[in-house]
């Protein structure tokens, strides 16, 4: 550990915590980034709203206890559409949410068509709704709620299975709605899925991706700024549960820099 450097913990229930680290990583390099990986937890899209914003808070408040970060990313739309009030109540340090990246999208689509992938729980949020209401109301929004996209991203990363079939049947399904082909915007709203942005595109030709990333980056550097120094500092992926580490999972951590994979235990 750099030890004059700030540290941030990036929470997510799965290898989304690395979509988010690593564009706060490219961004500043000189932090300490602290990956949780709740896969005890997994997957965050099917639980329910209360029984997950009791999990996460507790969850986060042990780890939070353990690792004493300096701020706090809940890298996870699933788990920021619903809990953050509560998990800011609970802790004294920032924290910062992610959530479907709707603004940008609205703006940046010329058709006025827009996709919104995400998990079933993300879909159905009100708060979800509430963004589509407040950003993308002169907007077509086409939500597809999938709940197998996250889990065949876990298998990527921890066996090293593809999963082009899924991307097609994903792809079929915005296609079923009639004004599909003027769709010029997809809005990746879990943090997983720009891990495969790359392939996911194939499948959606002239249409632009965008997610939430960048954005969230740029608030931890408003946050942290002046406290961030230069040079650069450790990554460490802390991972709740007993899944056994594989080492296609270590090489894919190793490639985005992230040398230390531990075990943690938040009970
Ligand atoms: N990474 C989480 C998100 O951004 C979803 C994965 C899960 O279902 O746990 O929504």
């Amino acid at each position: 550990m750099n030890n004059s450097a700030p540290r941030v913990l990036v929470f997510d229930s799965g290898v989304g915590s690395l979509s988010i680290g690593r564009e706060i990583h490219s961004r500043l390099p000189a932090l300490n980034l602290l990956y949780a990986l709740d896969s005890a937890g997994f997957p965050y899209g099917e639980w329910d709203e209360n029984k997950l914003t009791e999990h996460i808070c507790t969850t986060v408040m042990a780890l939070v206890e353990q690792t004493k970060p300096d701020l706090m990313v809940l890298a996870c739309n699933s788990a920021s559409t619903a809990v953050l009030p509560a998990l800011r109540q609970k802790l004294s340090i920032p924290v910062v949410g992610v959530v479907p990246a709707i603004k940008p999208a609205a703006k940046l689509s010329r058709s006025g068509v827009i996709g919104l992938l995400a998990t079933p729980g993300t879909v159905r949020r009100p708060y979800t709704a509430q963004l589509i209401t407040d950003f993308a109301q002169n907007c077509t929004v086409i939500s597809v709620g999938n709940a197998e996209l996250a889990p065949a991203i876990e298998r990527l990363y921890w066996s090293g299975d593809q999963a082009e079939s899924l991307y097609a049947r994903i792809a079929d399904t915005f296609a079923q709605h009639p004004r599909c082909n003027e769709m010029d915007t997809l809005v990746l709203a879990c943090t997983h899925f720009p891990l495969i942005a790359g392939e996911l595109s194939k499948h959606f030709p002239g249409v632009h991706l965008i997610d939430s990333g960048e954005a969230i980056a740029r608030r931890v550097e408003q946050l942290l700024a002046p406290q961030t120094g230069g040079g650069h500092a450790e990554q460490r992926a802390l991972i709740i549960g007993d899944r056994p580490f594989s080492e296609t999972f270590r090489q894919r951590l190793q490639a985005l820099g992230i040398e230390h994979v531990v075990r943690i235990s938040v009970r």
